[in-house]
């Protein structure tokens, strides 16, 4: 198992550590176009690996002919989030990034799992599916784990139990629009709705929803990388270990809930082969509402990137 790690940021650097340390991989290849960047944080997590006990092997690198061969490849490139910023301000300097990255990695790797993190989330999936013109089981989104972690430690703060016990899920897009769902959402079985009044919940929701904000503006120089990373551990370690866990990751849908040639965020099923499939959960009228409007909201910024 070989998994690259493009960007050595703070969400790129900090997800290389958790791979090594939970040695997920055999291989990992931490790569930046920062000279020395990538090399140094690699070599620093390699001599990391006697203290915490890991074998995989990890190194940085300027070049792309270093992913080669890769199983899975996670791009966390591209610029993050200032002070008032929107995910979508991003749009233009993150799909041109997306776009030479894809070119860069995917014929090194034709066989690779494509992750992407960077910002405004769905449409960057939608240029690493198009560019790299992998099926649409092999390129995923990182966003729905983040979000449904947030608002469950939320949760479980407020109702003071375990997180481990707390359930929940969010969907549609990454941004503002996203469509946390109340009602598949519980601790230890039990629905949220009846352990907390509705308006603590309303607020619950509405902090989710600005959550990335919420770092943003207290970080001031870039955006969320502890959780972001966290996410994306979960999904690579359902693929790597073939669990067929259900988590909400961003895919192009063909046709389920009613949409087609969007890339949103839904619950699928993640195994050795990627996006195995796509969970469908029964909908309320104002739940399909909302999904749809977050829809709309992901294909008008996907109608903006240019690809030629
Ligand atoms: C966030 C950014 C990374 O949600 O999108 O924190």
């Amino acid at each position: 198992m070989k998994i690259t790690v493009v960007g050595a940021g703070n969400v790129g650097a900090t997800l290389a550590q958790r791979l090594v340390d939970r040695e997920l991989a055999n291989e990992v290849v931490l790569t930046d176009v920062v000279e020395g960047l990538p090399q140094g944080k690699g070599l620093d997590m390699l001599e990391s690996s006697p203290v915490v006990g890991s074998d995989v092997r990890v190194a940085g690198a300027n070049d792309y002919d270093a992913t080669a061969g890769s199983d899975i490849i996670v791009i966390t490139a591209g610029i993050a989030r200032k002070p008032g910023m929107s995910r979508d301000d991003l749009l233009s300097t993150n799909a041109g990034v997306l776009k030479s990255v894809t070119e860069q990695v995917a014929p090194r790797s034709p066989k690779s799992i494509i992750v992407v993190v960077s910002n405004p989330l769905d449409v960057m999936v939608y240029v690493a599916l198009k560019v790299s013109g992998f099926d649409r089981n092999r390129v995923i989104g990182m966003a729905g784990v983040l979000d449904t972690a947030r608002f469950r430690s939320f949760i479980a703060a407020e109702l003071n139990v375990s997180v481990e016990d707390v359930q929940a899920f969010v969907l549609g897009g990454h941004g503002d629009s996203m469509v946390p769902l109340v009602r598949y959402t519980s601790v230890a079985g039990i629905p949220l709705t009846e352990l907390m009044p509705a308006d603590k919940i309303e607020a619950m929701v509405k902090r989710t929803r600005q959550g990335g904000a919420e770092i943003v503006g207290l970080l001031k120089t870039g955006s969320a990388y502890y959780a972001p990373s966290a996410a994306v551990v979960q999904m690579v370690e359902s693929m790597v270990k073939d669990k067929k866990r259900i988590l909400p990751c961003s895919v192009y849908l063909q046709g389920e809930y009613g949409m087609k040639d969007v890339v949103i965020g839904v619950p699928v099923k993640l195994g050795r082969k990627g996006m195995e499939q796509v969970v469908e959960i029964k909908l309320t009228d104002s739940e399909k509402a909302e999904l749809t409007k977050s829809a709309e909201d992901v294909k008008a910024n996907m109608a903006k990137v240019k690809f030629s």
